[in-house]
Parts: C-alpha cells; sequence; structure tokens
C-alpha cells in the first residue's frame, strides 16, 4: 500500500514528471523530452506520448540485456508433452530474432509492412513478433483457434504482405491444421490473399503441408541462409508497434492499434510493479500470444524487464487436472497469472490434484480476462496458493495496452472478487447512462478521464470508428464498455460488459458477428445471439435463430448451425445453445428486444418486465418453451 501510495502521490504532483521518469526505464536511441500530447476531442482527436523519443522494442526486450543476461533464460518453454521443454537464453533467442528478422528482409519485408502472425504456443511465435518489431514492420497476431475465414477478412482488412505461421499446433494432444488454414484464407482473402508474397513456416509436428514455390519459405532452412546480426530500426515512439484484432458490440472486428513507445513503458511498468519478478524467478503467464495478455504479459513486459518467461504449448487439463501445478514444481514457477475460466475448470476436479504437488515456490497468484467470483478466488487463494500468495485480479482491455485496476502485491487482500484500485497514473471515473459522474459509493459505467501511455491509438483503417466506438458516448471520456461498482472503501468491483459483448473462457466475442455468421447459413432468416451464466466458461453463447419460411427445425439442422459458427469464425466461437424458434421479441417499430432474450437464456422467465411494448406478445411464450430443452 505504502509503495501505491508514493507512487501515485507523485502522478498527481507532476504527470508529466512521473511519465518522463517511467520511460527512463527503457533503452531510448533518442530519450523522450515531450510526455503527452492528448486531445479525446472529437474535433481535434489525437493521442501522442514520447513523440521525440526514438527506440526499437526488439532492442529493449533483447540487446539491451545481452550484456548483463546473455546466459540468463529468457524464454522458458514447456512442450503439450510433458516430457519437454527448453529453456533459450537472451542470446540464443536474440540470434534468432536476428536471423527471423532477416529472412523476412531478404523477402523485401519492412518498415511499415503488415505481417500476419498465426502461431502455435512455440518460442517461433514470440521471435516472429520480435523479429516484426526489429525491422518495424507491424506484426498482427491472430489466435489459432481462428478459422480460415477469420484469417482472410484479417488478411485482408490490414493488408498483409507476409504471414508467418507452423505445419501444425499441438494443443492439449490434439493438432490444428495451421499452415493448410493460412493456404485457404490467401486462396478465400482473392485480390488480398494474392498481396501475401511470403510464408514463412515453422516445422512443429512435421505434417505433410502444401508449399508454394516463390511464395513459401521453410524457417528451419531459411534460417541458415542468413546472418546472425540484424540491426534494429529506430522507430519513433508512435510508430505502430501491433495491431491486434477483437470484438465489439457492431460490425466486424477492429483492428485495434498499438504503438511502440507509449505502450512498451506501459507494459514493463505495470509489469514490474504488478508481478514484482525477481532477477532469478520464474514467471509464467498461460495466455495466448494471439491476445492482448500475450503480447504485454508473455512477451513485451517481461522481456523489456529482462524477466524469465514461461511459454506453454499445451493447456491447464492435459494430460490431466494436474499439469499446471506440475509445471510449477518442474520449473520452479513463482508467479502464476491466468484466466478466472481455467481456475474454475481445475476447481471442479478437487483438491487432489493440486495437493499432490508442491507449488512450494509460488509466491504471487494473478487473474485476468472476467470477473473471478469469490468461490474461485478463495480456492486459488488458499487451495493453490495455501494462503500465502497474493492474488492480483487485473482488469484491463485489449484497448488499453496493459492492466489499468489491479491489487498491488503489498496491499491487503481482503476483497476476493475486486479488482480493487487504479494503477498509480490511471484516472478511472463511474458515470451514469447520461455522463453524470458519480461520487462516493456507486455503480455504473466506468470511463478513463486521463489518457495513459498504453493507450490503443486508434482502429487500422478507420480512425472514425475509434472515436466513435470509445469517445462518443460520453464525449472526451474513454468508455470502456464494462460496467462497474465502487465500494466505500474506493474499491472498484468490475461487473461485466454492458454492451454486446460476450465474454466466454475469457475470449471477447462480438454477438453481432456470431449472428452474421448465423444468417450466412441458406437456411437461416435471421438469428439474435446473447450471453447466459456458465460454471465454468463464465458466458455461454446462446443463439436464437429463425429460418426460413419452409425449413423444417430439426435437431440435425441445430447441429449444423453450431459447425457452421465454427467454420465461420473458428473453434472459439461455437455456439453451446442453438434455439430454433419461431420469432423473435420485437418492438412495433422492429427492434429486437435483447432484454428479453437475455433473461430467457438466464433461466428467468419470470422477469421479463413489461412485454407490452411487443408487437407479437406470443412469440414469448414460444421462446420460453423453446429454451426449456437446455434445462
Ligand atoms: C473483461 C483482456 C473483470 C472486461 C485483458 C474487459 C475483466 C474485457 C477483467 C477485455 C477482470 C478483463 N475482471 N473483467 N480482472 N479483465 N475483463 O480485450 O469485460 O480480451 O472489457 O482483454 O474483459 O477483454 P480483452
Amino acid at each position: 500500500m505504502r509503495e501505491r501510495n508514493a507512487m501515485t502521490s507523485r502522478h498527481v504532483e507532476n504527470r508529466d514528471k512521473f511519465w518522463l521518469e517511467e520511460a527512463g526505464r527503457l533503452h531510448w536511441f533518442k530519450e523522450p523530452m515531450v510526455a503527452s500530447d492528448v486531445s479525446w476531442d472529437a474535433e481535434d482527436f489525437h493521442i501522442r506520448w514520447y513523440e521525440d523519443g526514438v527506440l526499437n522494442a526488439s532492442y529493449q526486450c533483447l540487446d539491451r540485456h545481452l550484456e548483463t543476461r546473455g546466459e540468463k533464460t529468457a524464454i522458458l518453454w514447456e512442450g503439450d508433452d510433458p516430457s519437454v521443454s527448453e529453456a533459450i537464453t537472451y542470446r540464443e533467442a536474440h540470434e534468432e530474432v536476428c536471423r527471423m528478422a532477416n529472412v523476412l528482409k531478404a523477402r523485401g519485408v519492412g518498415k511499415g509492412d503488415r505481417v500476419i502472425l498465426y502461431m502455435p504456443m512455440t518460442p517461433e511465435a514470440a521471435y516472429a513478433m520480435l523479429a516484426c518489431a526489429r525491422i518495424g514492420a507491424v506484426h498482427s497476431v491472430v489466435f489459432g483457434g481462428f478459422s480460415p475465414e477469420a484469417l482472410a477478412s484479417r488478411i485482408e482488412d490490414c493488408g498483409a504482405v507476409a504471414v508467418i505461421t507452423a505445419d501444425e499446433a499441438r494443443r492439449g494432444g490434439k493438432t490444428v491444421p495451421l499452415k493448410e488454414n493460412v493456404d485457404r484464407a490467401i486462396e478465400r482473402a482473392g485480390k488480398a490473399g494474392d498481396a501475401v508474397h511470403l510464408v514463412l513456416t515453422v516445422r512443429v509436428t512435421g505434417a505433410k503441408v502444401g508449399f508454394e514455390d516463390g511464395r513459401d519459405l521453410w524457417w528451419h532452412t531459411s534460417r541458415d541462409d542468413v546472418t546472425k546480426e540484424c540491426p534494429s530500426e529506430p522507430m519513433a515512439a508512435e510508430d505502430p508497434l501491433f495491431i491486434l484484432y477483437t470484438s465489439g458490440s457492431t460490425g466486424k472486428p477492429k483492428g485495434v492499434v498499438h504503438t511502440t513507445g507509449g505502450y512498451m513503458v506501459y507494459a514493463s511498468y505495470t509489469h514490474e510493479k504488478i508481478f514484482e519478478v525477481a532477477e532469478d524467478d520464474v514467471y509464467w503467464c498461460t495466455a495466448d500470444v494471439g491476445w492482448i495478455t500475450g503480447h504485454s504479459y508473455i512477451v513485451y513486459g517481461p522481456l523489456a524487464n529482462g524477466v524469465t518467461t514461461l511459454m506453454f504449448e499445451g493447456v491447464p487439463t492435459y494430460p490431466d487436472a494436474s499439469r499446471m501445478w506440475e509445471v510449477v514444481d518442474k520449473h520452479k514457477v513463482a508467479q502464476i497469472y491466468t484466466a478466472p475460466t481455467a481456475i474454475r475448470a481445475l476447481m471442479r476436479e478437487g483438491d487432489g490434484p493440486v495437493k499432490k504437488t508442491s507449488r512450494a515456490s509460488l509466491k504471487l497468484l494473478g487473474t485476468v480476462g472476467e470477473p473471478i467470483n469469490p468461490e474461485a478466488w478463495r480456492w486459488y487463494h488458499e487451495v493453490v496458493g495455501e494462503g500465502r500468495c497474493p492474488i492480483v485480479d487485473t482488469w484491463w482491455q485489449t484497448e488499453t495496452g496493459g492492466v489499468l485496476i489491479t491489487p498491488l502485491p503489498s496491499d491487503p487482500m481482503t476483497k476476493p472478487g475486486a479488482a480493487t484500485k487504479p494503477m498509480p497514473g490511471i484516472m478511472p471515473a463511474l458515470v451514469d447512462n447520461d455522463g453524470n459522474p458519480l461520487d462516493g459509493a456507486a455503480e455504473g459505467n466506468l470511463i478513463l478521464t486521463e489518457s495513459w501511455p498504453g493507450q490503443a491509438r486508434g482502429v487500422w483503417g478507420d480512425q472514425e470508428r475509434f472515436i466513435q466506438t470509445y469517445f462518443s458516448t460520453y464525449p472526451g471520456r474513454y468508455f470502456t464498455g464494462d460496467g462497474a461498482r465502487r465500494d466505500e472503501g474506493g474499491d472498484y468491483w468490475i461487473t461485466g460488459r454492458v454492451d454486446d459483448v460476450l465474454n466466454v473462457s475469457g475470449h471477447r466475442m462480438g454477438t453481432a458477428e456470431i449472428e452474421s455468421a448465423l444468417v450466412a447459413h441458406p437456411s437461416v432468416a435471421e438469428a439474435a445471439v446473447v450471453g447466459y451464466p456458465h460454471d465454468i466458461k463464465g458466458q455461454g453463447v446462446h443463439c436464437y435463430v429463425i429460418l426460413n419460411q419452409g425449413t423444417e427445425p430439426t435437431d440435425a439442422l441445430a447441429k449444423t448451425l453450431r459447425g457452421h459458427v465454427r467454420e465461420e469464425i473458428g473453434p472459439v466461437a461455437t455456439p453451446d445453445r442453438v434455439q430454433l424458434a419461431p420469432g423473435l421479441p420485437k418492438t412495433r417499430s422492429g427492434k429486437i428486444m435483447r432484454r428479453i432474450l437475455r433473461k430467457i437464456a438466464e433461466g428467468h422467465p419470470d422477469q421479463l418486465g413489461d412485454t407490452s411494448t411487443l408487437a407479437e406478445p406470443q412469440v414469448v411464450d414460444a421462446l420460453i418453451d423453446g429454451a426449456k430443452q437446455f434445462e
């Protein structure tokens, strides 16, 4: 608490000084003299941090450690197969990254070009990110659980010139055909696919895959054709570092843009203060690099700080529910950072799989991605951490670059389920639906009133959409899309999304995206998707589907539609329930009343409230009746 208070006072005293001092944690080729220049007003919208500074993220994560930490393990890789692991030093990682950067360069990839990464959780995923950063190319990692269709639309949207992938990914004893998906995506992307002139493939499983001469390269052979030295490109602080696609309440996923200087300062700052990793600690974040958590807290934050970061190829439950704790013992992990959904899934297996391991190395436990229920928090604290490890429940978003609200390890841990207080330097507030500020203990919409270095700078190719989505609901302020409660002690409790975004196993999903996938099926006339509480996943996906006239509503068709969404978006978005319905509850002006659909999916048909404005009230009874199949 004392450190938090001291930092907060430093920020209050002089904000520019505070953030310039934090910038000092990085190695700059040219140090910034200006902290920020920000306006969130639509007329004169701009966000700039450290704009006169020059640096390189890859240099920051590798080169600067070579002298003092060259032989220290940078990446500790744990394979899907429990008998496989590998320790890669900072020197070795530096060499691999330089080689990969040189392979990209040799094929004409350079500063400002976009490169899609569709990777398994192997060290090469980190090399690929850092190789792009090294030459100033902008990477966009697409999670391996997305379909060729989803991949194609991202290739198109960002205008990628190269894709880095693997033959296959291994996960929980199964494989995912990454290269085959890339080939299909490039084909589907048409002209945009033709613009991809390099597909660099890492050999992981050795599966036979297609190979297009002139376009495709194998990493394991091309790495030997280049040298192991590659200078890092001097980048202006505001040059983009990466694009990451994320779901919103409307339309297709947005390419959120993060720039170099501010993002790196914020990732490094938050990683140090939240996780307190000592020089010899092994730190483990279980996220996938396809999500922002993997970007900031597997790769950029920890490596910028010279930490040993554990990268895990598999899943927490393979080969069995003890795996996570066995990995902790095997590598003497000091900090674990994972999602509530994983904790709930493991909690269901009882204490046995945890207690048969020692976990003596653990010092701190973290959670991210969704609200953690107090029961799961307590189990994590008492069973996993044996009551001795502080828990950091970190609230943030793809758009925020790093954690904004969280307990710090030295804070008293008395509020299971509360994200508690803002990071020093962060200014959250609550407002009602009209934007009026709410003081003291209150519940409302969570906003930020001031910029911070890690904030996203835009939406790729559509700055209007960026301003519209985040800064127009409450003009001049950043709207998070989350609701929160602030208690008497000033601690924040995140209550979840207040918009049409779902959070399924900690993965963000737009209802609009799933709906448009459903209506793309020839049998479907209309669809509405809502979330409902799910014991393990946090939220499940409930789809109400209206079929075209004359189409038979059968169980087989419902199953086909589930598969169809999986094909269109990817396994991550597979609906839990498909309810074939005769109609949707609409107002006379034709607006779907989602509130009613949510209540029915939640199993509370008794709480529908006023339904008198509906055009066809009898539809509701049919929907309630139809939902009984899921009880
Ligand atoms: C939710 C993940 C409660 C929230 C880093 C947010 C959380 C969305 C927490 C962003 C938390 C994240 N407690 N809810 N500790 N952390 N969320 O962009 O609804 O994948 O808006 O970033 O996850 O998800 P995203």
